[in-house]
């Protein structure tokens, strides 16, 4: 079931991290606690994250983007929630009904990708229009 979609007003204006957004995006819509490859899925998710945030950290350093520093922490704080939530499933599992993994998910990446991602696209676009 997709729950959210891709569009432009989510383009930060580099293909490349488009493209991971889209990944993303279509991986959490992929995600559901009763799938037997549940664990996998959420792995391979925090796999891409983790690789998608180092490059988009790149980015911002190649640009020299002032915000680099607490868009990194925003990063590290996501990253980190989202291994504690896999510590707990191993521990516990959750039952179908916690929407607890998938509201954090939709809630921080709509959050991040529409807030923060938009205030890097929005400086490095200033820039280069100067
Ligand atoms: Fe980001």
């Amino acid at each position: 079931m997709t729950v959210v979609q891709w569009t432009e007003a989510m383009s930060v204006g580099v293909e490349a991290l488009d493209n991971d957004h889209k990944r993303l995006i279509h991986m959490i819509n992929g995600l559901h606690y009763s799938d037997a490859g549940f664990i996998e899925l959420f792995n391979a998710l925090l796999d891409y994250t983790n690789s998608h945030f180092e490059r988009e950290e790149t980015h911002l350093e190649t640009i020299g983007y002032p915000g680099l520093a607490s868009h990194r922490t925003q990063h590290d704080a996501f990253a980190d929630k989202v291994s504690a939530m896999l510590k707990e499933y191993r521990e516990n599992g959750f039952a179908d009904t916690d929407q607890r993994v998938a509201d954090f998910l939709w809630t921080w990446l709509k959050g991040h990708i529409l807030i923060e991602d938009q205030k890097y696209a929005a400086w490095s676009k200033a820039r280069h229009t100067l």
